[in-house]
């Protein structure tokens, strides 16, 4: 009985050793390892992936971005590195040193790389010329956006030409360009000569209210300015206006429901006037929720002699409700003529056209008067 079982798992043992030897003889061994050899985990193939980022400096950045963004946890409520008070350079570096200084941005793009952003931010910075300010604006801001953990793109909009500046329909079609460019949680319209002073001014949007982020500036003392309309708004003895230029930031709702900015504003100022009567009329309160800590200094440039305020502003101004809901984004032209990213910026240029006849002739007109008579001057209903 004990032999015949010896003799069954001899065998047995012999079945087993001949299927072995052919196995290996025929190579199929070798296919199965070589094979369980290949497979990699998720994360030894993103480390063999081929690297991104310019000029291979982002190199390990990326790599460890793309780990990450596997399992994102949000970022803190508090971003971890900021600093408080920062102090700006008297004069802007090389734009090419600057990109090395971050060189996590590209094509004017950053994603923090070990969190996931809570906010996606569009920076909308309308331009022409000014590219000393522009150096000196990157130079500064992109550290500070990257220690506020924004995921965010920085866009300039180029008025094409030298005829008379239009910042405002620049402001729109930056929105427009943004929108159809990414998905944006924010967008901030910023002044090219705009730096912030302390990082704690957070570049998040305010659900309830579009935010003045620009509330104290060197160049007012660092006090809010308030000023008085030139027209007074009727059942008003005086009419106030706040400043809400510089540094602003909406929701994609928020800027829609006002209708973006007035496309009428040809030269300098007003814009920002008409957009606090915009925001009012909507039900908007202008907010700042990191009151000073949003101070910026304002840098000096010399100013386009095409681009003198006209008095035309004033009654553009005392006018802006009955026009708010067909004049704006909803009705802005113009022609992107050109779209070319840089590392640290995305330039879009845009023509955006000349006064109507009807609207310079109004500027025209209006060059003549009286400061006060602005208000009882009869607009024409189609600019
Ligand atoms: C202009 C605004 C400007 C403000 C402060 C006003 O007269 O209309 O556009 O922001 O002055 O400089």
């Amino acid at each position: 009985m004990l032999r015949r079982k010896v003799r069954i798992a001899l065998k047995r043992l012999a079945c087993v050793a001949l299927v072995c030897k052919f196995l290996l003889s025929s190579g199929i061994f070798d296919e199965v390892l070589s094979y369980l050899n290949n497979i990699h985990s998720a994360q030894d193939f993103i480390l063999d992936s081929p690297t991104e980022g310019r000029d291979g400096i982002a190199h390990g950045a990326s790599r460890k971005r793309l780990l990450e963004s596997l399992n994102p946890e949000t970022c803190a409520d508090v971003p971890k590195r900021l600093v408080g008070k920062v102090s700006h350079a008297k004069d802007p570096p090389d734009m090419r040193i600057t990109e090395l200084v971050n060189n996590e941005v590209t094509d004017g793009s950053y994603e923090p790389g070990d969190c996931k952003s809570r906010c996606r931010v569009a920076i909308i910075v309308p331009i022409r010329g000014r590219e000393k300010n522009l150096r000196h604006m990157l130079a500064h801001m992109h550290p500070i956006w990257q220690r506020q953990e924004l995921s965010y793109t920085v866009f300039t909009i180029t008025q094409a030409g030298t005829r008379t500046f239009n910042k405002a329909k620049l402001m729109n079609a930056g929105f427009k360009e943004a929108r159809s460019y990414g998905r944006y949680d924010c967008f901030v319209f910023h002044d090219v000569d705009a730096l912030l002073e302390d990082d704690r001014c957070l570049y998040w949007c305010d659900q309830q209210n579009p935010r003045h982020l620009c509330a104290y500036a060197d160049v007012f003392n660092y006090r809010e300015v308030w000023y008085f309309s030139a027209c007074r708004r009727p059942g008003e003895l005086f009419s106030q206006i706040k400043l809400f230029g510089g540094v602003t930031m909406f929701t994609e709702e928020q800027f829609r429901r006002v209708n973006g900015f007035s496309n009428y504003y040809w030269g300098w100022g007003g814009e920002d006037d008409d957009m606090y009567n915009r925001l009012r009329n909507k039900g908007y309160e202008p907010v700042n929720p990191y009151s000073r800590h949003c101070s910026y200094t304002l840098l000096q440039h010399p100013h386009e002699k095409t681009n003198a305020p006209t008095r035309a502003k004033e009654s553009l101004v005392y006018h802006s409700k009955s026009r708010q809901d067909k004049d704006g984004l909803s009705n802005v032209r113009y022609k992107v003529l050109s779209f070319k990213s840089n590392p640290l910026y995305i330039n879009i240029t845009v023509d955006v056209g000349k006064p109507s006849q009807r609207m310079q002739d109004f500027i025209d007109r209006s060059r003549n008067l009286w400061f006060f008579n602005q208000c009882i001057v009869r607009m024409p209903w189609n600019l």
